[in-house]
């Protein structure tokens, strides 16, 4: 039996790197996702026929236990509340892995132990697990809207949190160094929490996703010091692979916001300015209905439909899916714009299209789309706003100087579905709504897309 563990361990890495492969590319995303539950399996059988487990019953009670809340949670969470189900998801592993580092600790808090390899990857994977159980809670409270998802700051928050750092890390360091000092060990884990809590309070709801993905790789990384400090390979491997990916999503979701890690967890960002677009000044803005929009799209070779965080919220997905199956049916050549950071977390606008069953070949990553955009004749921004704002391009003063866009602005003709002249995430103007070849539908994104739908099945304008 003991043959297998090892064998077990290299199998269930093995998927764990194809499925990380296979999930980077939408066609293979359904193998790559099968790929990680298989290697799952693996090593939980691998964990199982270990010869010092001690007590099956106890496993079989937290197995039982844990697929009673895990298996509602899957069924019932819709798509949108995914990043608040992952926060979730991120506090019980970090919690398991804190425990487990308790249980490890008082398992060795013996002299020999001293200053040794194992005391200093416990009480490192001990701060990062239970730091990172209390920010995820906080992280889904605020995505939850349980908490408020404003920014908490207070006057000597820097002086608190460097100060609480310190404490919990110089406390870790004198366990590891003296694991004796059991009395210290609460309030070890004690300031580890309460850490985990002050590092979320002043980051703005809107910034949870990244946080989400740095909190990952955290959780990461403690798994990978765990398995160092249990000598077990399976879990050095898997945590270095979450921790890695994790810290990379983070990355890419920072540069397509052309925002540094810092301007995340400092900037208190994402305090959206109601009406921040809507400013008195003598701009034109022009509107349309959903006959006129109906009527020029179906005259258009070639439509470049934009969805952004508008279409989540409406959930209009599937009317989008309507409007692409009309329009395609008429001749008119169909393409999908997908920015990087479109929506509230990685990968939103895909997720959703393909729930609506629109084909994977019609998304075109940013860079691909943008030399097309000008060759486009109809441009239809369905509620994004940010990740098509040309001051991005255009003002180096503008707060999101540098994000890359969709250049929407450069098609043909523009229209805008949304509800106001209100702002998007990053609360500021945007000047395409001003433009002279953009027309704005206002109104809920599943609404006007449907009425612009119904339009073109009834025979639209009869114009072609
Ligand atoms: P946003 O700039 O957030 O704009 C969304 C627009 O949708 C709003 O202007 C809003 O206008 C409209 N809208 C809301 N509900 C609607 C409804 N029911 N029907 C129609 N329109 C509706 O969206 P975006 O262009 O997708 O940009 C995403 C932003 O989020 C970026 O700034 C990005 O940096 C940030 N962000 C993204 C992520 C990830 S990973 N995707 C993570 C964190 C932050 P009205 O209120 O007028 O309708």
């Amino acid at each position: 039996m003991n043959a297998f563990v090892p064998f077990a361990a290299i199998v269930a890495s093995s998927l764990f790197i194809l499925a990380l492969m296979w999930m980077s590319h939408p066609t293979t995303a359904r193998r790559g996702v099968r790929a990680g539950e298989i290697g799952m399996l693996v090593a939980i059988v691998g964990a199982l026929v270990q010869h010092d487990v001690v007590d099956y019953n106890l496993i079989l009670i937290a197995m039982v236990a844990g697929a009673a809340v895990g298996i509602p949670m899957a069924l019932l969470m819709p798509m949108t509340a995914i990043p608040q189900r992952t926060a979730i998801s991120h506090a019980f592993g970090a919690l398991a892995v804190g425990l487990i580092g308790a249980a490890e600790y008082y398992k060795h808090a013996h002299a020999e132990y001293a200053g040794g390899f194992i005391m200093w990857a416990l009480m490192f994977e001990m701060l990062l697990g239970f730091l990172t159980c209390t920010a995820s809670v906080i992280a889904f409270a605020k995505l939850q809207e349980i908490m408020g998802s404003r920014p908490v700051s207070f006057v000597g928050q820097r002086v608190l949190n460097g100060g609480v750092a310190l404490a919990t890390v110089v406390i870790g360091a004198m366990l590891a160094i003296d694991p004796t000092q059991t009395w210290l060990f609460p309030a070890f884990v004690a300031l580890a929490l309460l850490f985990g809590v002050l590092l979320v309070i002043p980051i703005g709801g809107a910034d949870m996703p990244t946080v989400i993905a740095l909190l990952n790789s955290y959780a990461g990384l403690a798994a990978s010091a765990m398995g160092f400090a249990l000598g077990n390979k399976l879990l050095i491997v898997a945590g270095a692979l979450d921790g890695a990916s994790g810290f990379i999503l983070a990355v890419i979701m920072c540069k397509a916001m052309n925002r540094s890690f810092a301007n995340v967890m400092f900037g208190g960002f994402g305090k959206v300015v109601a009406g921040a677009a809507g400013g008195k000044d003598d701009r034109v803005v022009r509107s349309a209905s959903a006959e006129e929009a109906a009527m020029q799209l179906e005259n258009a070779s070639s439509v470049v439909i934009i969805p952004g965080y508008g279409m989540a919220v409406a959930q209009a997905q599937h009317k989008v899916s309507e409007l692409y199956q009309a329009l395609t049916k008429k001749g008119v050549d169909v393409k999908f714009a997908i920015h990087p950071v479109a929506g509230r977390m990685p990968g939103h606008m895909n997720v959703l299209l393909a729930e609506a069953n629109v084909p994977y070949e019609q998304l075109v990553e940013l860079d691909d789309i943008n030399p097309e955009l000008p060759q486009a004749d109809v441009a239809l921004i369905i509620g994004a706003n940010d990740t098509i704002n040309p001051s991005a391009r255009d003002d180096p003063q503008s707060a999101i100087a540098g994000m890359p866009i969709i250049e929407a602005d450069r098609a043909k003709s523009v229209f805008v579905i949304k509800r106001s002249m209100n702002a998007g995430f990053a609360g500021i103007d945007n000047p395409i709504y001003y433009n002279s070849n953009t027309q704005m539908l206002f109104g809920d994104a599943k609404d006007m897309v449907g009425s612009i739908a119904k339009e073109l099945a009834g025979g639209g304008s009869g114009l072609h």
